[in-house]
């Protein structure tokens, strides 16, 4: 596992940004893993301008998100299908995009559907952020490292960080789609990204703790190729001996 840390969010997001980038130019054809939240938000920006500036190519390029609120319609702007037209695939030209169908009539059926299509396509590179519970995509505490892509209850940890994007917070839905952790740790490579100062105890609970359960994105520490990229807060936790001399 390699732990870069950068200034603030914006320096965390352009690394970030950079190495899906580098991917891409080695390996036109990447099967990308995408993740949303507010921390992408800086991230993809940057990957858009990139894009711009460097003329990259994302036409044989595939991506598969993490999660998606079930009950919600792509067309939902509060759905992740949504959060990824507006903060990224509007803007790039992906060969295809994929997320769970928030609405399918049979939510375990389409679970299934979802985890053999990554598992045909192969995930390169997942990226990731980290709950403040210490959840990796949906995958709240107490899931087993060998779970695969699924239909999940939101803890009431998970309702409370995400609820104020809601224009009415009880509207946020109470169940959602979300890869495994099984499904996630075969990705060739996985970056995480974390930022913030909500984020610090469970970083370092999730890169020098104990691999448990009990902290989804401890998994990590078995995974072979691993870049965490954080920013100064939410690396305050972290034992300086694990961060990388940049
Ligand atoms: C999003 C996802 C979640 C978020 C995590 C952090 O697709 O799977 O695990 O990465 O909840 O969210 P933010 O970035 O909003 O703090």
């Amino acid at each position: 596992m390699k732990i870069v840390v950068k200034k603030d969010k914006l320096e965390a997001a352009k690394y970030a940004a950079r190495l899906l980038a580098d991917e891409l130019k080695a390996n036109p054809e990447t099967v990308f893993g995408l993740a949303t939240g507010r921390t992408m938000e800086p991230l993809y920006a940057e990957l858009c301008e990139i894009y711009k500036a460097e003329k990259l190519d994302f036409s044989k390029a595939v991506s598969f998100n993490l999660d998606e609120y079930a009950g919600l319609p792509g067309s939902d702007v509060n759905s992740y299908r949504a959060y990824m037209q507006m903060n990224l695939f509007d803007h790039v030209n992906f060969k295809s995009t994929n997320l769970p169908d928030g609405v399918a009539p049979d939510a375990e059926a389409e679970a299934v559907r979802y985890d053999n299509a990554i598992k045909a396509a192969g995930l390169d590179i997942q990226l990731l952020g980290i709950g403040n519970n210490g959840h990796i995509g949906f995958n709240e505490p107490g899931t087993a490292f060998d779970s695969r892509t699924r239909h999940v209850k939101l803890t009431d940890a998970t309702i409370e960080q995400n609820q104020g994007l809601f224009p009415k917070p009880e509207d946020m839905p109470r169940y959602a789609f979300t890869m495994g952790i099984g499904t996630i740790m075969e990705a060739k490579k996985i970056i995480l990204v974390a930022t913030g100062a909500a984020k610090t105890g469970i970083l370092a609970a999730a890169v020098a703790g104990k691999v448990t359960e009990d902290v989804p994105a401890s998994v990590l520490q078995n995974h072979s190729n691993v870049i965490i990229v954080a920013d100064e807060d939410a690396a305050a936790e972290v034992p300086a001996e694990l961060i990388a001399a940049e």
